[in-house]
């Protein structure tokens, strides 16, 4: 930590005015992700994940690297947790890596893998910091995707007993856990367009591996359930508003078809028990392999719902879309800055169903970052979070029941396909020495939580863990 963190935080009026327009009983949290940090992809018997294999080939991760080493966070968790609390986070949001517990993904449990994460657990509880657990973040062992992968229904169960054993160890200090994140990712980026692991081409593969993923999502609902687990339960949905180009009939179609790929796929079976018509009627002979019961089962009660938000998108027919608008802001990703669209999405979807409580479990952004006298002045990030925790305090006066909100990501770490030519870090990673340098924005966030305790009523304020339930 630099000196400038253990500062007391200034009286900002601006500050003040963006805390106080948050619950006493709301969650601030970081976020990662167990292949973006983890690194000791060796170490400890963890077997082989998609995306080792997938690292591996020639031209698929823009700077040839991969996750082997990432952020060390493996040998350096201890001195992570102290970081989250020298910043006054109080709450973590992490993931467990599926082949770091059950190296086959079938089988064999490797209790070194869950010491791992039993000590991760202990210190943030010690640190007073909730642990927020997401069971897949993209990471499915190798010799499952050997035997089919997600595009077979046998991964469905793998899966239901990998969460019942992950949440039998590991669900006790828990105070959220969500199945999957992204499954749209999962399916489209990783089986449709092939630039994510395991790197396939193939729409009907694609629509299989997602019905796949929301089968498992409910059946591991109800395993866990019965077992009788506390934490509240959900799964994490990327989700962008979509915005025709123009308002031609034929753009307006395109937007309505592309929300109905990306949201309403995955919001109707998981909330409604069906798939929507219109994009059932476009998929034609790749229609998901429904199975009697399956759509009941995916409808489990979700105790909360996970909202990723980067940006909107812009759909339409004619081409090319992106060049014509230099005038918009962009991050070093190359996505929008559009803030207002999160407002937009949640009260959206918040008339259009019948919504559990929402995290926002993902919100940040990609700079050039540049260290300079051990200082990261990151002002577009900070102006990028401002913003953004501006529009969800717009959502919550438009009266969407969000309970929380997570920056990506606590750490510059493996940008999947991108290496680590992206930093998305409120703290800024000096990868050759493994340095940790709270940013600009990491201060700002430290100041914006503690000046919101101020404004939280002594009663409420203990327990950092217990706030974090819903
Ligand atoms: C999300 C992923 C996360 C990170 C951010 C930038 O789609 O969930 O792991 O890569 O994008």
């Amino acid at each position: 930590m630099t000196s400038q963190a253990d500062s007391s935080p200034p009286a900002s009026t601006d500050l003040q005015r963006l805390a106080q327009r948050f619950p006493a009983r709301f969650t601030w949290g970081v976020a990662t992700s167990a292949y973006q940090i983890e690194g000791g992809a060796q170490e400890d018997g963890r077997g082989d994940s998609i995306w080792d294999e997938f690292c591996r080939r020639p031209g698929a991760i823009r700077d040839g690297s991969s996750g082997a080493t990432a952020c060390d966070h493996y040998h350096r968790s201890g001195e992570d947790v102290d970081l989250i609390a020298g910043l006054g986070v109080p709450a973590y949001r992490f993931s467990i890596s599926w082949p770091r517990v059950q190296p086959l993904g079938r089988g064999a449990w490797n209790d070194r893998g869950f010491a791992f994460y039993e000590r991760l657990l202990e210190r943030l509880a010690s640190r007073g910091i909730a642990a927020h657990l997401t069971l897949n973040h993209w990471d499915l062992p190798q010799a499952l995707q050997e035997e089919g992968g997600w595009a077979r229904r046998d991964t469905v169960h793998r899966f239901v007993e990998y969460a019942s054993e992950a949440v039998r160890r590991l669900g006790a200090s828990a105070a959220s856990i969500a199945t999957h994140n992204e499954p749209w990712v999962i399916a489209t980026l990783g089986h449709e367009a092939g630039i994510f692991a395991p790197g396939e081409r193939s729409r009907a593969t694609a629509v299989r591996v997602a019905h796949h993923l929301l089968l498992s999502h409910g059946l591991a609902l109800q395993a866990v359930r019965a077992q009788g687990v506390a934490a509240p339960l959900g799964i994490v949905l990327n989700q962008a508003q979509i915005h025709p180009a123009t308002d031609s009939p034929a753009d307006l179609a395109k937007a309505r078809l592309d929300d109905g790929l990306t949201i309403r796929w995955y919001m109707d079976p998981l909330l409604l028990g069906t798939y929507p018509t219109d994009v059932l009627s476009f998929l034609g002979g790749d229609a998901p392999p429904v199975q009697a019961g399956d759509l009941e089962t995916i409808r489990q009660p979700l105790d909360f719902l996970g909202v990723n938000y980067y940006t909107r998108n812009i759909s339409g027919t004619g081409a090319p879309l992106e060049p014509d608008h230099p005038e918009r802001e962009r991050t070093d990703m190359g996505w929008e800055v559009f803030p207002d669209g999160l407002r937009e999405l949640l009260t959206r979807l918040d008339a259009d169903y019948s919504l559990p409580p929402v995290y926002i479990t993902e919100n940040g952004a990609a700079y050039r970052d540049r260290l300079a006298d051990g200082r990261v002045a990151d002002a577009d990030r900070t102006r990028y979070l401002k913003m953004h925790i501006a529009a969800l305090a717009d959502a919550l006066d438009a009266g969407v029941d969000v309970r929380g909100y997570f920056v990506w990501s606590l750490l510059d770490n493996f940008e999947w396909a991108d290496g680590y030519s992206k930093r998305f870090g409120i703290v800024y990673v000096d990868y050759p020495t493994q340095r940790r340098i709270p940013k600009d924005s990491a201060l700002w966030y430290r100041d914006l939580i503690a000046t919101w305790r101020g404004t939280v009523p002594q009663a409420l304020r203990a327990g950092a863990a217990q706030q974090a339930r819903p």
